[in-house]
């Protein structure tokens, strides 16, 4: 197990942000992990647990131990007729888990396709895209406690998810390693294509019988259409949530914009975020290496050098002017460090 001193994260950032941590480590396994933490050298230090880097922005070096998780076994745990119990490494690569799952011809996950990241920080916030949420197949989870290096299970009820939240973005922050997570899957081909886009982009594709494979390629076909590769330009995905208003909210929005994008939840509406920021003039305007993106205002983009302080300060900005034209406050999504 190596440790690097004065490490640079550009790599591990999908905003491609030039910064360094005073550590860094990778783990392949459970019991490096825990040797790790019971090293004397990191004992006192800040950890931060690092997958892919795209729901991260990074505003200052890291002056602690980033442990990057690369645990990547899947393993079966049991199946029946219908469905299939599959545990997996925190450290494998998300999409390809997916692309894994797909093959076998497991439904359950097939609509969050091509989402960056690792499968332990799938929970965190527990992913969603195209109506449907890790909640929704997830299992149960083992993780790591950061202080002493203890193993703990929990269950679905135990992480508390929500849209876009779990008790790891909460009382449980920064306080555990998620090294494992298990699914379950369907055997028999259960699809959610209720979405619009998606059912749009099957007629394209001219598909009446939908498979997992078919959903997955919609999906995959959607997502590149609009969202930006972080390979080419820096993102972190939707850098706010879509806000949940109260009815009247709404109503009083909609009445002076009546082009207002939302939809019902859980007793309040959610609105499009992308659109109350487009409204605000800042889709695809740039300031600096600083914007929201051409195709989808939602997503923070760097054009190349901005660092993560001026990226907060384009963020903030944005918030403010939603809030004084709509009265409605964007709660941001990525995780600010
Ligand atoms: P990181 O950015 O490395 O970490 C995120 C947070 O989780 C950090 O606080 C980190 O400390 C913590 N963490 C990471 N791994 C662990 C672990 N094993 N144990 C404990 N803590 C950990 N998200 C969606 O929900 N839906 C989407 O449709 C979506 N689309 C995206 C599209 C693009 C182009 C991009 C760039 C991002 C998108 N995202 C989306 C956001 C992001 O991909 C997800 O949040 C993903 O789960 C982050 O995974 P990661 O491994 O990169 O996490
Ligand atoms: N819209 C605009 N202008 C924009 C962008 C969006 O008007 O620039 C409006 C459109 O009317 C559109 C609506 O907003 O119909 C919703 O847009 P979209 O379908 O692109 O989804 P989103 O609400 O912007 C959410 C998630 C995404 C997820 C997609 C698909 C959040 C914060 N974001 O985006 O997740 O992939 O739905 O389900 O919930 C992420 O979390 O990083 C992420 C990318």
């Amino acid at each position: 197990m190596k440790t690097s001193e004065n490490y640079s994260l550009k790599n591990h950032n999908t905003f491609g942000i030039e910064i360094s941590s005073r550590w860094f480590c990778s783990v392949t396994k459970i019991t490096e992990l825990q040797e790790l933490l019971g090293d004397i050298r990191f004992k006192n230090m800040p950890k931060l647990i690092l997958g892919g880097g795209s729901n991260i922005l990074f505003t200052k070096d890291f002056n602690g131990l980033v442990i990057q998780n690369k645990i990547e076994n899947i393993q079966l745990i049991s199946e029946n007729k219908d469905s299939i119990l599959i545990s997996v490494g925190g450290g494998m690569n998300w999409h390809a888990f997916v692309l894994n799952t797909i093959e076998h011809n497991y439904s359950g996950l097939e609509n969050l396709s091509l989402i960056p990241g690792c499968v332990g920080a799938a929970p965190i916030q527990n992913i969603g895209a195209y109506g449907v949420e890790i909640k929704n197949t997830f299992h149960s989870l083992t993780a790591i406690h950061l202080e002493d290096g203890s193993l703990k299970t929990f269950d679905a009820t135990a992480c508390r998810f929500g849209y876009r939240d779990s008790i790891f973005k909460q009382e449980a922050k920064n306080k555990y390693a998620i090294v494992e997570v298990t699914f379950e899957l369907k055997k028999n081909n259960v699809l959610n294509t209720s979405y619009g886009a998606i059912e749009e982009e099957l007629k394209k594709m001219q598909v009446n019988h939908p498979t997992v494979k078919d959903v997955s390629n919609a999906v995959i076909a959607i997502r590149q259409s609009k969202l930006p590769d972080p390979k080419v330009i820096g993102n972190a995905g939707s850098f706010f949530k879509n806000p949940e208003v109260p009815l009247e909210t709404y109503d009083r929005i909609k009445s002076e914009n009546p082009a207002l994008v939302g939809y019902p939840a859980s007793g309040k509406m959610k609105l499009a975020a992308g659109w109350l920021i487009e409204q605000c003039g800042w889709k695809g305007k740039r300031i600096g290496n600083c914007g929201m993106h051409e195709k989808q205002a939602l997503v923070l983009v760097n054009y190349g050098g901005a660092t993560g302080k001026e990226l907060l300060e384009h963020a903030k900005k944005v918030q403010e002017s939603v809030e004084q034209k709509f009265g409605v406050y964007l709660e941001m999504e990525v995780n600010i460090i």
